[in-house]
């Protein structure tokens, strides 16, 4: 995202700049607990339709999972706006997509509060549902994740080659300097991936009050080894779009020394992701073996 001098000048309003770093600073709380109960305490294949039931009983849970569905696709559609913001020029091409941004976004809230409001914990325990006997409903879920996951394969593979090819070339430094364009792209890419996967996981926790049966064969299928690899790279890409988003925000509000040690900290954020990510692969291959 550019300077907020640029955005105002492509009328882009400053507003949402700073919406996104304070619901960038939401996120941190929200994801990472998230991802703490489902990815470190537990395994993603181990979150079925008892355990959702044991959690969503819980008012704190309940809560907690309506705030990070309504702050996570607010954060994540206003990203995808300004990304697209930066390819369109013409202010009606902007408007437009602005309104289909917004219809996604009511449509797939709507979608997830009522998941979370028509909880109800007998149905979840008893499996059964109004949809459970729509079996097509499982492939059709696992069709999009593999989908989600060989799109992550092949981004992957593209910054692997783009990063080979600059090296081989001798190009570490220059219009794609380490930590500013390498910093921005990461973070540009795996938010874009974020936001895809969101999506898909709302549709599939809809089968919780729909068919609890199906749900659970879909969690299921979290521990197969092609969607595993993907697992980790979701796991990845949200430690370092939350540690990038801090390490910005920090340079952009932070003292001049700080601004001063940009490369420093974009290696800290890429330790610092490599590191906690070590964790959440144990419990995954764990769960799979
Ligand atoms: C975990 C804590 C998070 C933090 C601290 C954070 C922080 C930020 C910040 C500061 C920006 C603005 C970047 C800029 O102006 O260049 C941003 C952009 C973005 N974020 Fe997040 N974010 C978080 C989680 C998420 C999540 C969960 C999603 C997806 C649902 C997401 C999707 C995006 C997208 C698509 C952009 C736009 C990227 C761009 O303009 O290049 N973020 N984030
Ligand atoms: C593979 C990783 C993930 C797993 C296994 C997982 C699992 C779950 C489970 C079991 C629930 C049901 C409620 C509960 O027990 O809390 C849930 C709800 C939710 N998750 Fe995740 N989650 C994952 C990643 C994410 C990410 C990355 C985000 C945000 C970007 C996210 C956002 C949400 C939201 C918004 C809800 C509430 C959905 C609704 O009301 O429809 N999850 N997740």
């Amino acid at each position: 995202m550019n300077a907020p001098a640029q955005r105002s000048r492509f009328g882009y309003p400053l507003l949402s700049w700073y919406f996104m770093r304070v619901s960038g600073v939401l996120m941190l709380v929200l994801v990472l607990g998230h991802l703490g109960v489902m990815h470190y305490l537990h395994a993603p294949s181990q979150t079925d339709s008892a355990f959702v039931a044991a959690r969503w009983s819980q008012l704190f849970w309940l809560t907690f999972d309506w705030m990070l569905l309504l702050v996570a696709l607010l954060h994540g559609l206003a990203g995808v706006q300004a990304v697209l913001n930066d390819y369109l020029h013409r202010a009606r091409a902007r408007r437009a997509v602005a309104a289909v941004i917004g219809l996604v976004a009511l449509l797939f809230f709507g979608l997830g509060s009522s998941a979370i409001l028509s909880f109800d914990p007998q149905r979840l325990q008893s499996g059964q549902g109004p949809l459970s006997a729509q079996a097509w409903l499982v492939p059709a879920l696992d069709l999009l994740l593999a989908v989600l996951a060989t799109l992550t394969y092949l981004a992957v593979l593209a910054v692997l080659v783009v990063f080979a090819a600059r090296r081989r070339r001798g190009l570490p430094v220059g219009p794609w300097s380490f930590a500013g364009q390498w910093a921005w792209a990461l973070h540009r890419l795996t938010g874009l991936a974020i936001v895809a996967f969101l999506l898909v996981h709302i549709l599939d926790i809809l089968l919780l009050p729909l068919a609890p049966d199906l749900y659970n064969r879909t969690i299921a299928s979290y521990a197969s080894p092609y969607l595993i690899p993907m697992e980790i790279a979701l796991v990845g890409a949200i430690l370092y779009h939350a540690f990038n988003g801090v390490r910005l925000m920090l340079i952009e509000f932070g003292s001049r020394s700080l601004k001063l040690r940009q490369a420093g900290l974009f290696f800290g954020v890429l330790a610092t992701t490599a590191i906690l990510l070590l964790p959440s692969i144990v419990v995954l291959l764990r769960a799979a073996g």
